[in-house]
C-alpha cells in the first residue's frame, strides 16, 4: 500500500516536473509564473495553456513567436516587467486571447497593428507605462471586442481619434495621469468621445490638460466647443476672394487719386503761370 502510493506520488511528481517550467506552478491550463525575478520567459509551456501568468518578473525581452504555439491562450499577465517593447506579430496566433496586461511596464510606442490577430482580444491594460509617448492610429485595428482600454499614467500627450475610432464596443476607457495637450490637434478626439462614451470614461477626474497655457490644468471632458472657438477661425475661398478684391478697388483707387492730384496740381502750376503772365 505504502508502495503504490510512494510510486503514484513519483509519478504524479515526475509528470508535473515534466510539464512545468522551474519555478512556475502549474494546474489545470493554468501556468503561475509570478514574483520569480524571472528575466527571461519561460520556455516550453504546456501546450494548452489557458492562463499564462509572468507578473512582478524582470522580463526585458520575450523572443518573437514565443506565443505562437499556444493558441489556447485566454489570458497573459504581464503586469510588472521591463519591457520596452513587445516583438512583431507576437499575437499572431493568439486568436483567442481575452485578457492582456501590459501594465508596469517600460513600453514607449504602441506600434501599428501591435494586436494583430488577437481579435477577440476584450481588455488591454497599458497604465503605468511611464514612458508610453505614442501610439500609433493603427495600433488596436480590428479590436472590435475590446471592451477595457487602461491608458492611464502614461506620457500621452496626444492621441490621435483613428486610434479609438473603430473600438465600437469600448466600455471602459482610461487616460488619467497623462500629460495631455489639449490644442487643436485634440479636439476631434475630445468631441468623439464627448459624443460617444462619456459615460464610459472611468477616470473623468484624473484625465486632466497640461496645456496650453490657457486650459492647463482644465478637466479633458470639461473642454466645449467654445474651448476650441479659435480653432476654426480659418478664412474661407470667399473671404479670400473678398480680400483680394477690396485690395483691387484700394489700389484702382489709389493710381485714380494720384493721377488726378498729378492733373490739378498740373492746372494749378499752369494757372499761375498764366496770372504771373498777365500780370507783366
Ligand atoms: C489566471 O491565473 C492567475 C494566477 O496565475 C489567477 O490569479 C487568475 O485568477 C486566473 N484567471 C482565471 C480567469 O482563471
Ligand atoms: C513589482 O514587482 C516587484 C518584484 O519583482 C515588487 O517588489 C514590486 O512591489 C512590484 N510593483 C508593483 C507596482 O506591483
Ligand atoms: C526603459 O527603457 C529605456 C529605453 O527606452 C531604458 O533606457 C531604460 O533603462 C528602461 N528602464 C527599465 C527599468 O527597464
Ligand atoms: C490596469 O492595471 C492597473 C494596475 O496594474 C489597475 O489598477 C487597473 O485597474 C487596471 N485597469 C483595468 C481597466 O482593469
Amino acid at each position: 500500500m505504502i508502495l503504490i502510493t510512494f510510486l503514484l506520488m513519483t509519478a504524479a511528481l515526475l509528470s508535473g516536473i515534466k510539464s512545468c517550467p522551474v519555478l512556475c506552478t502549474c494546474q489545470n491550463q493554468m501556468v503561475d509564473c509570478s514574483n520569480q525575478r524571472l528575466f527571461s520567459v519561460p520556455p516550453d509551456l504546456l501546450l494548452d495553456i489557458r492562463n499564462l501568468s509572468l507578473a512582478h518578473n524582470r522580463i526585458a525581452n520575450i523572443p518573437p513567436g514565443y506565443l505562437s504555439c499556444y493558441t489556447e491562450l485566454q489570458i497573459l499577465d504581464l503586469h510588472n516587467n521591463s519591457l520596452s517593447e513587445l516583438p512583431k506579430r507576437l499575437f499572431i496566433n493568439a486568436k483567442k486571447l481575452l485578457h492582456l496586461d501590459l501594465s508596469y511596464n517600460n513600453l514607449s510606442h504602441l506600434p501599428a497593428d501591435m494586436f494583430q490577430m488577437a481579435h477577440d482580444l476584450v481588455q488591454v491594460n497599458l497604465s503605468y507605462n511611464p514612458g508610453l509617448r505614442k501610439i500609433h492610429p493603427l495600433a488596436f485595428r480590428g479590436l472590435f471586442q475590446l471592451r477595457h482600454l487602461d491608458l492611464s499614467y502614461g506620457s500621452l500627450s496626444f492621441l490621435g481619434l483613428e486610434a479609438l475610432e473603430d473600438l465600437s464596443g469600448l466600455v471602459i476607457l482610461r487616460l488619467g495621469g497623462n500629460p495631455w495637450i489639449c490644442g487643436c490637434t485634440m479636439e476631434p478626439l475630445l468631441k468623439w468621445l464627448r459624443t460617444n462614451i462619456q459615460t464610459c470614461v472611468a477616470d473623468v477626474q484624473r484625465a486632466k490638460c497640461w496645456g496650453p497655457p490657457e486650459v492647463d490644468g482644465v478637466l479633458l471632458f470639461s473642454l466645449t466647443e467654445e474651448s476650441f472657438k479659435a480653432c476654426h477661425l480659418t478664412l474661407t475661398l470667399d473671404d479670400y476672394l473678398f480680400i483680394a478684391f477690396v485690395g483691387f478697388v484700394v489700389s484702382i483707387a489709389s493710381v485714380a487719386t494720384n493721377f488726378l492730384l498729378g492733373i490739378t496740381a498740373n492746372c494749378c502750376h499752369r494757372w499761375s503761370k498764366a496770372n504771373e503772365e498777365e500780370e507783366i
